[in-house]
Order: C-alpha cells, then structure tokens, then sequence
C-alpha cells in the first residue's frame, strides 16, 4: 500500500495533514518490527514474550526504573528465547525518553502505571515510534484530546491493545451480531467485575495477596494501582467491558457515544479486607478509600443503544465482565453462557446454553491462528493483540483499535468520576473523531489479518 494511502487510511479523512516519518517509512517496508518496551513488569513482560516468539520481531531496548526485578526477568526472558541482550534504559522514570532517541526502533509497547499511559504514547509518536498502548482510564478528558492531536500532528498512528476484543465467545457473538442474529441491536453491558483485592493488596513481595500493603511496600499494581482507589470515585477500568461492544456498535465509525451517567455505592470492600487480613491496629486501616465498590455508568449512543458498564473490584466475586447483548430478537448473556433467540431457541421465554452458538459462529481469525493463540495469556486473546500490531506495521495497514478508540474508551474514567461527584449527573461525551465517525467504515476483525 502507498504510504500516503496508509497514512490517510490510517488518520482517517479528514485528519490534519500527516508528517510523513522517515523512521516509520523506513521500517515499515522492513519484514522484522523493531521494538522497544516501555514498561515491562508483569504485563510488559507477557507482551515481550509474546514478541519473542515471534520471527518477524526484534527486541531492540526495554525502559523501566526497576532493575531489580523488571529489567533483570526481561533479559532472563530473552536470553531463554536465545535473542541478544536488550538495551537497558533504567535510570529512573524519564529514562524512557532516551529509548525514544533511538534511530533503530520502529515501535514501542507501552505497559506502565495508567498515569504514565498518555504522556509516554505522546513523547513516542513525537518521537516517529509507533506506540501499542496497554489498557485504562485517563486521569482527564484533556490527555485524550491530547494524543488525539498528537497523532493527527505528527501522522503516526497508535494502537489500543484491548485484548477482550479478541476473546474467542465474545468474537463469536461479534459475528453473529454482525449476521443479524439478534435482529437491530439495542442494549449493551460489559463491565470489570473482577475481585482485585489480591491485587490492590500484597506482601511487597508476590503480586497477589499475602499482605495488606500498599503504595511504597507494596508490589507490582499493589504499588500504584490502588492509590487510584484512595483518590478516586469513578469506572476506573472501563475498556474490558466497552472495547467488545464498542466494536458491535461501531462506534467511531457510524457510531457515537454521547451522553453518560454514573453512580457508585459506599466504599466498604478494601478497608474491611485490611482490617480482616492485616487487623484493625495495621496502619493501612485509617485509609479512606474513595472508590465505590460498585461503580454503574450508563451511556447513551448516537444511534440509538443503551450501554451499562459496571466496575466492581473491591468485594468478593467470581470474575465476570458482564457482557449482555441484546437486540430486537433475542439476547446474549456472558454469565451462565446463556442465549435466547425468538423462533429459534426450542422454549419461548426460557434461555439456552449458548455452546452451540459459539461453535456455529466461532471466528475465522480464531480458526486460522488457534493453534498459536494456544498458550498465549487470558485464553490466547493477548497473541491477536500483539499479532494485530506486528502485522498491520509490517502492511502499512491502519490499527483495528486506533487513537479515536483509545481516547473515546480512556475518557469514560474521568468523565464518570465528574458524574459520580455531581450525584449521578448526565454528562456529555466529547467527540475525539470530530465528525470523522460519520464516513469512518468498521473494519475490526474484518480480515485474516485480525485488524
Ligand atoms: N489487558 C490486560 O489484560 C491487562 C492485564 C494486566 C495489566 N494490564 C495493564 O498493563 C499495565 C501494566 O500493568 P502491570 O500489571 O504490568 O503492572 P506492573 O506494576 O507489574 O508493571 C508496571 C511496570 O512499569 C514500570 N514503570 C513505572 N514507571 C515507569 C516509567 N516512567 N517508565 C517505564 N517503566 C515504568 C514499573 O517499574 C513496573 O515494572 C497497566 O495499564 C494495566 O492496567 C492489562
């Protein structure tokens, strides 16, 4: 493909006029992507070894401050797949700065703390390196317009890495949305219903539980993760639940969000953990967490949809992301694998396993590439991931999950927190395409290529 049809594709019609690259223009007529990793604690390390795997990446540096445990796994990590020792940018929390200096790394994968997200996706595509930025909510409705204007400035493009999109029942029911079976599509939910208090809370040695600390003592998310729970009052983790319907909508490309409203319970779920675990006298029990155990944002679309996200992290439950999709003629439901189609389903009125289903309408992406999905974290969906970002640079093909995604699903954070502080109040949703959404066309999962 022509660079600049790439580029246009990539942006968009519309765009500000693309910088052409040289970095990128080099690289991507390239069969191997050069990479850098910022980030690379546990998340960043699934992502690099993933990468390599893979015969068409080269791990060129890796960026993070600890070097006692990131930096030395990740080169144990590559020595054991035989590939040469990674450069090390590990002095401090700016070194990542000087990985972007390099003239010999097309890309960058960016698996950091979420308030490092925005600021290192903006220096990378400053920078000529394409940024894959791993998943979260944004501290403000600003940083979204930012990278937004970042990568409409500089012509170089970004993608989400939002793996659930990619999850095998879930692409199943893309299609069979996507084949009518539900009739016209009408009600959404997705959510983050996941029991982290293992997470927020460890030992300061192991990532999960064993502890009540936090913050400095903690370890891995424990060590920053939960200050978000300290200070804020919203869906802090909203594109597990709305990436996949997001996609079934097309929103951004047809579609549009525009208008939510959020509201949350009392926080009770991580002080009582503490004093349950760690007893009433342990100093973390004077903290007062602001986040709502159960944080429910509902979302109004331009085409007419209801959505409900839900986040709920701080009590005990079995892991679920909620999903709900329903239509004129029959719904989907993620708990108890349950459907119901009208005229199809044997009993009226009564839901049936959806296992059938899932083997009618599975994926062709998830047929093609199952065997090398084996394996790879959260059920094989993290390799479309990554081989959806590898392959579409080695294209020049534009991202699946793109800049307008990431800041649409990335704003939803801030703006439910301003809702939830103002009771429930409706707020509007900016639109991050400007008017581009109208003649964008969907094309996730559209090809063999996973895009
Ligand atoms: N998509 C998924 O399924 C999934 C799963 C887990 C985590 N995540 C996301 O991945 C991201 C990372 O999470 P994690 O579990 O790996 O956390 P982690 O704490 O294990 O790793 C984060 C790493 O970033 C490093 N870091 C901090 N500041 C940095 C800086 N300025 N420059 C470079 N490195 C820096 C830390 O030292 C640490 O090693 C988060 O956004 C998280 O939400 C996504």
């Amino acid at each position: 493909m022509h660079r600049r049809k790439f580029l246009q594709q990539t942006m968009m019609a519309g765009a500000a006029a693309a910088v052409l690259n040289p970095t990128i223009l080099f690289a991507a007529k390239q069969p191997k992507v050069r990479l850098g990793f910022i980030g690379v604690g546990l998340r960043g390390r699934d992502h690099l070894e993933l990468c390599l795997q893979r015969d068409d990446v080269e791990v060129i540096a890796i960026a993070d401050p600890d070097t006692q445990s990131a930096i030395l796994e990740s080169q144990k990590l590559i020595a054991k797949y035989g590939r040469k020792k990674a450069t090390e940018y590990s002095e401090g929390e700016e070194d990542y700065l000087n990985l972007l200096k390099r003239d010999d790394i097309d890309a960058v994968i960016i698996s950091t703390p979420w308030e490092w997200h925005i600021p290192q996706a903006i220096a990378a595509v400053k920078a000529g390196k394409i940024p894959a930025v791993e998943v979260c909510g944004a501290t403000d409705v600003q940083e979204c317009w930012d990278i937004v204007n970042a990568v409409e400035a500089t012509g170089v493009p970004l993608f989400t890495m939002e793996n659930v999109c990619y999850r095998r029942d879930v692409m199943a029911v893309l299609n069979m949305v996507r084949q009518g079976l539900f009739g016209e599509l009408l009600h959404l939910q997705g959510g983050y219903q996941h029991d982290l208090r293992e997470v927020k809370f460890n030992d300061g040695k192991q990532p999960y539980g064993g502890g009540v600390e936090f913050g400095e003592k903690g370890f891995s998310e424990a060590k920053w993760r939960t200050n978000h729970s300290v200070h804020r009052n919203g869906d802090l983790y909203p594109t597990h639940g709305l990436g996949p319907v997001a996609m079934m909508i097309d929103v951004n490309r047809g579609n549009l969000l525009t208008a939510l409203s959020s509201v949350a319970t009392k926080a009770r779920g991580l002080h009582k953990y503490v004093v349950d675990k760690g007893g009433a006298d342990h100093p973390n029990a004077t903290v007062d967490f602001k986040l709502g155990d159960i944080v429910t944002t509902s979302i109004q679309t331009a085409n007419g949809e209801t959505i409900i996200l839900s986040h709920d992290t701080n009590s005990p439950r079995p892991y679920s992301l909620n999903f709900r999709v329903q239509g004129t003629n029959g719904l989907w439901m993620d708990d108890f694998n349950s459907i119901y189609v009208e005229g199809k389903s044997p009993r009226a009125h009564v839901w049936e396993k959806d296992e059938t289903y899932m083997k009618t309408y599975d994926h062709a992406l998830w047929k093609k590439y199952e065997n090398l999905a084996n394996g790879a974290g959260h059920g094989g969906m993290d390799f479309f991931v990554i081989n959806s970002f590898i392959e579409s640079i080695k294209r020049q093909a534009p991202f699946s999950m793109d800049v307008y995604d990431l800041a649409t699903w990335y704003a939803i954070t801030p703006i439910s927190e301003r809702s939830v502080a103002e009771g429930g109040s409706l707020q509007q949703i900016p639109d991050f395409t400007r008017g581009k959404w109208m003649s964008r066309k969907p094309i996730f999962a559209l090809n063999e290529l996973g895009y």
